[in-house]
């Protein structure tokens, strides 16, 4: 990594100390947000826990609708309007509760120690506006830096981000460059701050399958070479393979399964997930074809017991009135089901 960026971001003011060894970059408690419509209640972040450590990924997935995007966007406080409320839980980021900031203070922690990657990031450059305008303006907003210094941290980030020419790069317009440079640009934007966060919600479902993998391969070395934390967010198991050292599986609002990447994958233990599994191309020779049957609960009328309870095809009585929660079955290894051994 490299020495001036790091530099950079050692002489940010008002950037906390690092977590002692080991601490949570991210702490999630409990989280609840809902979002109040006129015809109830949707529980779309239904009692949340995960952490995320420097260095780590951390991928949640489950399908459409179970949470994903609203949790992260919980972390970010920025919530849907109307309606979107934070009813509990704690989120502890480098110590501090971000629930307890003020919006001024969320304004400055957002964009700079904490980024956020989403598919329409790609389309949000400006196409009026140079390369470099848009890579020194987080610079100039949250870090002070003018003129020549911001020009040359540009500069470094696309070098970082091994973007070639740079110094003719910086004065381009997006459309003069290929979609995979202007990934890069993005990426080079995304950390310009030296966040120590960084939240991708499903940022390559848009690409095509070549494109894709080469804008994993970067987040990885992004997130590896900075130190980040991040949370990536997708519906399809097979990139939290490539990305992701721990995964958790969302479903109705909560996480019903979470482990080690390799450990959930060589022995997943929810029937979620074993479904979601059933539905990858290299587990599945027909996956491609194949989608879980029914459809996920109303997250305004949940029922009672597990959410998964009507496509599950292990479900029995007890499913039906009590909800299981999430407990620990194997060393990180963590099962919300009344049908595995040690949970619940
Ligand atoms: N503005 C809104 N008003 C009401 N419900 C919403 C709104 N935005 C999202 N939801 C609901 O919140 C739930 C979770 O959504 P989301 O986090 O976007 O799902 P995911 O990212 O996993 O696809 C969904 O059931 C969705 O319908
Ligand atoms: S708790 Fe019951 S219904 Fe829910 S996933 Fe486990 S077996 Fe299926
Ligand atoms: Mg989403």
């Amino acid at each position: 990594m490299s020495g001036a960026l790091d530099q950079a971001a050692a002489g940010r003011s008002g950037t906390p100390a690092a977590p002692g060894a080991g601490a949570p970059l991210l702490e999630v408690k409990d989280l609840r947000m809902h979002i109040f419509v006129r015809r109830g209640e949707v529980k779309a972040v239904d009692g949340v826990n995960f952490s995320v450590r420097r260095g780590e990924s951390l991928g949640i997935v489950g399908e459409s609708g179970s949470g994903k995007s609203m949790t992260l966007l919980s972390v970010m406080q920025v919530l849907p309007q109307p309606g979107g409320r934070i009813v509990g839980g704690q989120i502890l980021f480098e110590g501090e509760d971000l629930l307890r900031k003020t919006a001024r203070q969320m304004r400055d922690i957002r964009g700079n120690r904490i980024a956020m990657i989403t598919q329409d990031t790609l389309a949000s450059l400006n196409p009026a506006l140079t390369i470099g305008v848009q890579l020194r303006e987080p610079l100039e907003v949250h870090l002070g830096m003018r003129g020549k210094a911001a020009n040359e941290r540009a500069l470094e980030l696309l070098r970082h981000v091994q973007l070639s020419d740079p110094a003719r790069q910086i004065r381009s317009y997006p459309h003069e460059m290929s979609g995979g440079m202007r990934q890069r640009v993005v990426g080079a934007i995304a950390i310009g701050c030296k966040p120590s966060l960084l939240l991708a919600d499903e940022p390559t479902t848009a690409l095509d399958v070549t494109v894709q993998a080469q804008y994993l391969r970067l987040l990885r070395e992004i997130q590896k070479e900075t130190d980040l934390g991040m949370i990536f967010v997708t519906h399809d198991f097979g990139i939290v393979a490539k990305v992701c050292d721990h995964v958790a599986v969302m479903y109705a609002g909560r996480i019903v399964e979470t482990a080690a990447t390799r450990e959930l994958f060589d022995r997943p233990l929810h029937p979620y997930s074993s479904a979601l599994m059933d539905c990858l191309p290299q587990r599945n020779l027909d996956a491609r074809l194949r989608t879980i049957p029914g459809h996920p609960p109303d997250l305004a009328q949940l029922p009672p017991g597990c959410g998964f309870a009507d496509r599950c095809s292990r479900v029995h009585e007890r499913c039906r009135t009590e909800a299981p929660s999430l407990a620990e079955v194997a060393p990180g290894h963590k099962v919300a089901c009344w049908d595995v051994e040690g949970a619940a």
